[in-house]
């Protein structure tokens, strides 16, 4: 695919350095002005300073000029208007007022994998007269940023524009409730939902697997156990675990582990899309979704921001 990666986003927020400590606290590698990342490098969170928090930006990596050039004429034949650089295409969603950008980037490297241990399992022992490792294990940082979920007033638009204007290819979706873009061979790097006002409603960091999940998790939790926001639980779009916690600025950060990679677009439409309904798009195991999922607890003070912004 022409696209390839997530290089990341760019976020804004009331109080940078509090999200930052808490960033610092996850184990991220980075400051406020570098940007944030996981362990393996890889996709960048910034963070600048705003009245209210929002999402300001996406990154998005190609292979090269073609691609670039076929974007901005995509773009142009829908209306939009583009600003073409050299290495570079941006265009802005009117909906979300968040600006994308296409960028000419490397292939994302990602460390090696770390040895996982196969578990005991009824009929199948392979661990005797000892304890898991697993539970020796401790929190540390996550490998990479995976995906953002974005909340737009007008859904369709959104999801357009990134399909069909920007070439992200769409894993799953349900009409009108949420729709699962990818712009690199994961599952889902853009997720859209529908939202009264524009809303970086979460942001995703992949780890090894679900005791790192946990362990990390834990950790966080036990800092302030009132940033437990949602899990443990597997979701079906993406077959991933996840653990949610509410981040300082108000946004959830999901860790996760074991999402669905796409690198066959015809096998994963024939054999690895199966139907998905409104009963899959909460999980397939796992608690019921908190009702600020849906309703951000600080809705009031984002539609005042928004107001304040006029259109
Ligand atoms: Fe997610």
């Amino acid at each position: 695919m022409s696209l390839h990666r997530l290089l990341g986003f760019r976020c804004a927020v009331a109080d940078p350095a509090r999200l930052g400590a808490y960033y610092a606290e996850l184990g991220l590698t980075g400051d406020l002005g570098s940007g944030y990342t996981g362990s393996d490098g890889g996709a960048v969170v910034i963070v600048d300073q705003a009245p209210f928090r929002r999402l300001v930006a996406i990154d998005i990596g190609c292979d090269n000029d073609r691609d670039l050039d076929a974007i901005e004429q995509r773009l142009e034949e829908r209306g939009a208007r583009p600003t073409r650089e050299s290495e570079s295409v941006t265009v802005l969603d009117a909906a979300t007022r968040v600006q994308i950008t296409v960028r000419v980037a490397e292939p994302e490297s990602i460390n090696s994998p770390v040895d996982l241990v196969t578990p005991n399992v009824p009929g199948a022992v392979v661990r005797m007269n000892e304890r898991a490792p697993a539970v020796f294990g401790a929190p540390r940082p996550p490998r990479r940023l995976g995906h953002l979920v974005l909340g737009s007033p007008d859904l369709r638009a959104t999801r357009d524009l990134l399909v069909e204007g920007i070439g992200c290819k769409v894993s799953d979706e349900v009409d009108g409730v949420i729709h699962f873009l990818r712009c690199s061979t994961d599952h889902h790097n853009i997720g859209l939902v529908h939202s009264h006002v524009p809303i970086l409603q979460h942001y995703s960091w992949e780890c090894d697997d679900l005791d790192h999940v946990g362990h990390t998790a834990t950790a966080l939790y036990r800092r302030d156990p009132s940033s437990h926001a949602w899990g443990l639980g597997r979701h079906f779009a993406g077959s991933n675990f996840y653990w949610y916690l509410r981040d300082p600025a108000g946004a959830f950060l999901e860790l996760y582990s074991d999402l669905d990679r796409i690198t066959d677009d015809v096998a994963w439409q024939q054999h690895g899309r199966t139907p998905m309904s409104l009963e899959h798009t909460i999980n397939t195991w796992g608690p019921n979704l908190p009702t600020e999922f849906v309703i951000p607890a600080d809705l009031a003070e984002l539609e005042a921001g928004w107001a304040s912004l006029g259109s």
